[in-house]
């Protein structure tokens, strides 16, 4: 296997922490001095100093930086989970990737995080059920309805198609479970609606139900993590705009996870009945979710259609499946006290104040 350096952006949060925790795991013993994470604060540095790894912090808005950051730590490869959104940060580094493969004649590699929700009806999404090898980028740019997540992709995936630089989009689905990383251990989704059942003492739900794509936090940093040995090994993997993969596991119903939810937090005496209601209305969902009210629907109702069963062949193996899920919901709620540490940045991005 070549040797190279890994950087990982957004390594203090949720999905970020577990791939560094992951890279840096047991099974897959990718050496400390070979794994970079770029963090924004002082304090998510001292976290996660004690890995062994070299903590950056960083500015990702400052290209500068972004450039410095990457030339003189020699990064071959970047896993992008600071935004899904802000183009800006996948910009900087793939322009920065770009240049290192310049100097050096060595390939560079981004790996950018997306988001499933804008493949479903809701989102806006005509096509119906996609899967990996699909023309997914022609699509998007065929659509080309200013989502700004599809947006992103495109941008991306051209901006590294002109800088030589071979990108990957991960389309990511729902994430559950709970994080292997230092800082940020929890999602948004799950634990908001555990905190907003306990202040309501009951658990809605919207009144129309759908399946949702859905992945451990575990299998997903896994999915990144053989991305990356793949890539180590020499393997030619599809990439540009062949190169959208969709890291879902399986899929599961938005009323059965509220029921879940609902016969949890009430053997726990935290809501007064096991009975799910219905939002009375979006507005108050939206309070109580602390979520963009645009999104609030999209977030909880989208019946986002991947064909999970034909993947590229990566030789993922996803250790959870729904019945996994479902009858996990007391460590949801267990964890979700346990852990409170910061609030997702996804919802700032939307309301373009990050
Ligand atoms: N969690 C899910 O269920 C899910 C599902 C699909 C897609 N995604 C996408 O995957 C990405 C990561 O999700 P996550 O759940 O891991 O979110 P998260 O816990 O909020 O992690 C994002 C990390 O990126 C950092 N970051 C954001 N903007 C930055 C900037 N301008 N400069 C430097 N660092 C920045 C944040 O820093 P701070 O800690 O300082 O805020 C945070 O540590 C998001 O874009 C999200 O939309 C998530």
């Amino acid at each position: 296997m070549e040797n190279m350096n890994i950087l990982v952006t957004g390594a203090a949060g949720y999905i970020g922490g577990s791939v560094v925790a992951t890279l840096l795991s047991g099974d897959t013993h990718f050496a400390a001095k070979n794994i970079f994470a770029a963090v924004r604060a002082e304090e998510q540095v001292r976290s996660l100093q004690p890995l062994g790894i070299k903590v950056l912090q960083l500015d990702l808005r400052n290209e500068q930086e972004v450039a410095e950051a990457v030339l003189q730590n020699e990064i071959d490869i970047v896993i992008n989970t600071a935004s899904s959104i802000d183009g800006r940060l996948a910009a900087h580094f793939i322009s920065a990737l770009g240049k290192r493969r310049e100097v050096t004649s060595k390939d560079t590699y981004h790996i950018h995080s997306s988001v499933t929700t804008g493949y479903s009806k809701e989102g806006g999404w005509p096509y119906g059920t996609i899967k990996d090898g699909d023309p997914v980028y022609k699509l998007e740019k065929e659509l080309n309805d200013g989502f700004p997540i599809r947006k992103t992709n495109t941008a991306i995936t051209e901006l590294a198609k002109e800088r030589g630089v071979t990108s990957f989009i991960v389309g990511v689905p729902f994430v559950y479970g709970t994080g292997s990383g230092e800082w940020k251990k929890l999602s948004q989704n799950i634990p908001a609606t555990i905190k907003a059942s306990i202040a309501l003492k009951t658990v809605y739900k919207f009144n129309q139900d759908s399946k949702f794509a859905a992945v451990h936090i575990s299998d997903l940093a896994e999915y990144y993590v053989l991305i990356v040995k793949k890539i180590l090994q020499g393997e030619k993997l599809p990439s540009g705009e062949e190169g959208y993969y969709f890291a879902v596991a399986h899929e599961t119903g938005w009323w059965d996870v509220a029921q879940g939810l609902a016969d949890v937090l009430r053997a726990r005496g935290l809501v007064t009945e096991p009975t799910v209601r219905v939002w009375p209305s979006d507005d108050m969902a939206a309070e109580a979710l602390d979520l963009p009210r645009q999104f609030v629907r999209l977030m909880h109702t989208a019946r986002v259609t991947i064909d999970y069963n034909n993947r590229y062949p990566l030789g993922w193996a996803p250790k959870w499946d729904e019945q996994k899920f479902l009858a996990s919901m007391d460590v949801e709620v267990a964890d979700a006290f346990r852990y409170e540490k910061g609030r997702t940045t996804l919802f700032d991005a939307l309301n373009g104040t990050n």
